[in-house]
């Protein structure tokens, strides 16, 4: 079973070469590929780092090479590089795109993100490997491998949600970035960058879907004893979009600047849609309450308490209540 995986890690980091070979030998991949992610602003230095390439606009490239060299079909598509169609005919999964491949934390290639240069909205924007045998989505964080020392040094973990936010703030200078791509955060992600550092600060997009996802986010780093900050952009940027904007010098004012507790951050949040309706307020406190729940330090929690009873004006005694409430499964 080992030498079975061992072909799969072999398989995918073949695959990995032919894309970066694409993009940077072939007249296609120059022209296409690499003046694509130039064009976004990316360094060469970057892009050779994160190993990103090109898959060919062809149907079975890549499967004819992996095949002429002698990798097993079934392993072509247990990585789900190849795709096999109800005829029997096999097809490249990624075609036509640029390519993201993903590592695990010891740097070996487990699958990739491909994304297309088509701005046709009935194409789907990134395609990403299927869960294979040596791909586990919920429990990879994308970039990790190229940020887990820095994220030692530092003592903290930045989270992105796309492939492109890891690459822009890592070029910024910003090493300790990683990104959940292509799911929701997950408990085993969090337990993950656990072994790094307690610290984690949210720079997720600033538009509606990304606060829902940094708040339910931080309910889940929360739950794992772990610290959390978040750094709202303005509407409409993501890391990667803003960095670009303002410079690298810039951003990182900015997220010194901006990054708020998750107490501050969930009560700015919320307390907008309350608008000084006094019911409606309750709720917000009800809600900041059940996030200081999760915390399963109980100094910790009396700390953010007590923070809470200074932002929302209401006396600690009432808050600590409802806190055992919800610890006891009572409210
Ligand atoms: P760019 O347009 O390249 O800057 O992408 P982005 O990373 O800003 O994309 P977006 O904010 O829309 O999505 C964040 C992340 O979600 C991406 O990096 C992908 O990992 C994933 N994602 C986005 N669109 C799709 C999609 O159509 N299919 C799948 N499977 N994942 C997607
Ligand atoms: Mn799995
Ligand atoms: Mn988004
Ligand atoms: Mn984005
Ligand atoms: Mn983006």
């Amino acid at each position: 079973a080992d030498t079975r995986r061992e072909s799969l890690y072999v398989l995918s980091g073949r695959a990995a070469k032919f894309f970066s070979d694409t993009m940077w030998e072939s007249d296609e991949g120059k022209t296409i590929g690499l003046s694509y992610f130039r064009e976004r602003g990316f360094r060469d230095d970057i892009l050779k780092k994160f190993e990103l390439g090109y898959s060919p606009e062809s149907w079975d490239a890549l499967t004819q090479k992996a095949i002429s060299e002698g990798f097993k079909e079934e392993y072509l598509t247990e990585t789900g590089l190849t795709i096999k169609n109800d005829k029997g005919r096999m097809y490249d999964r990624f075609r036509a795109r640029v390519m993201f491949p993903i590592h695990n934390f010891t740097g070996r290639v487990i699958g990739f993100g491909g994304r297309t240069l088509k701005t046709d909205k009935s194409i789907p924007k990134y395609v990403n490997s299927p869960e294979s045998e040596i791909y586990h989505k919920s429990n990879v964080l994308y970039g990790l491998f190229f940020a887990k020392k820095s994220i030692k040094d530092l003592d903290n973990c930045y989270l992105v949600e796309g492939y492109a936010d890891v690459l822009s703030v890592h070029q910024a200078g910003i090493e300790n970035v990683v990104a959940s791509s292509g799911t929701s955060l997950t408990t085993e992600q969090v337990r993950l960058i656990g072994r790094f550092t307690k610290n984690i600060t949210i720079l997720y997009d600033g538009d509606a879907a990304g606060i829902k996802a940094s708040l339910r986010g931080l309910d889940m780093i929360l739950e794992e004893g772990l610290n959390v900050k978040v750094v709202l952009f303005p509407d409409g940027h993501d890391p990667d979009s803003y960095v670009r904007q303002i410079g690298s010098n810039e951003f990182k004012a900015y997220i010194d600047k901006n990054q708020k507790d998750f107490i501050l951050f969930k009560t700015s949040i919320l307390l907008k849609d309350a608008a000084g309706d006094p019911i409606k307020k309750a709720g917000v406190i009800h809600d900041v309450v059940e996030s200081i729940a999760k915390i399963p330090d109980s100094i910790k929690a009396s700390v953010f308490i007590s923070e809470c009873s200074n932002l929302l004006q209401m006396e600690e005694r009432i808050l600590i209540t409802e806190l055992n409430k919800l610890r006891l499964g009572k409210a």
